[in-house]
């Protein structure tokens, strides 16, 4: 399966250290209006699951390509994990309108998680139930934004699940932005706290969208 290349709004390799890059891309849900893919599509779903599984999977499959990863299905686990191929970590994440997917080689990273959401799109009713007081001080002050902590938090839980298959929830983590990087620390001990410790994060708008990656 090709990818229509006028489809995808943006491609990417962030050099995150001297040794490590993460392949980012970013493009819109309709990709895979009238297409097929191979991973079993569930029969019950509501149509705009369908597209944004599809899609996912279109552009998760594009990206393989290019980096001549052969494989047979990126199928999901019992916990909707991906599967990736044998070398690859990698994470997917759609919004109402748009699928992201970002891929690095496991022998330089060894969990990656990825959140977008479109930016101002977490109510300010929300705020006191996802941030803690130093992350609404940052808010507050401007330098940062709602969606950009909301997006961090996401990115980070889906890169240390994978691993250690604990859920936690917002207010049990904390995230510090320095400038668009950013770390963060568990605000309880989780088998998820080293990990979560260890790893780095980024924030970038693309395309009216706050995209974030953490990886370990
Ligand atoms: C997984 C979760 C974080 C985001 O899922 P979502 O709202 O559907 O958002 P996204 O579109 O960004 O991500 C969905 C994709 O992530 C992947 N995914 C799903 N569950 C995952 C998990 N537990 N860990 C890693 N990746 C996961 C899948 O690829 C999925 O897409 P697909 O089913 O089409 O393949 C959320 O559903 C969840 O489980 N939350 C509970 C814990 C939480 O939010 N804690 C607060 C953060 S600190």
């Amino acid at each position: 399966m090709r990818l229509r290349k006028k489809s995808i709004s943006f491609y990417d390799e962030l050099r995150v250290s001297d040794q490590e890059s993460i392949s980012l891309g970013f493009c819109d849900l309709d990709i895979a209006n009238g297409i097929d893919v191979r991973e079993p599509v569930g029969e019950r779903w509501a149509p705009k699951r369908r597209l944004e599984f599809k899609a996912g999977r279109i552009l998760a499959r594009a990206m393989l390509g290019a980096r001549n990863c052969s494989y047979a299905m990126l199928l999901p686990d019992i916990d909707r994990v991906p599967l990736w191929p044998d070398g690859i970590v990698g994470s997917i994440s759609h919004s109402s309108r748009r699928v992201c997917v970002a891929l690095a080689d496991s022998d330089k990273i060894r969990c990656l998680g990825l959140d977008t959401e479109p930016v101002n799109s977490v109510a300010e009713e929300l705020h006191a139930m996802l941030f803690n007081t130093a992350e609404l001080l940052a808010i507050r002050s401007g330098t940062v934004n709602s969606t950009e902590v909301f997006c961090a938090k996401e990115a980070l839980y889906k890169a240390v699940y994978p691993e250690h298959r604990e859920f936690f929830d917002f207010l049990d983590v904390s995230v510090e932005f320095d400038g668009r990087s950013f770390t963060a620390r568990t605000l309880k001990p989780l088998h998820s706290s080293k990990a979560v410790l260890s790893g780095y994060g980024r924030c970038q708008v693309y395309d009216n969208h706050c995209v974030a990656i953490f990886w370990v």
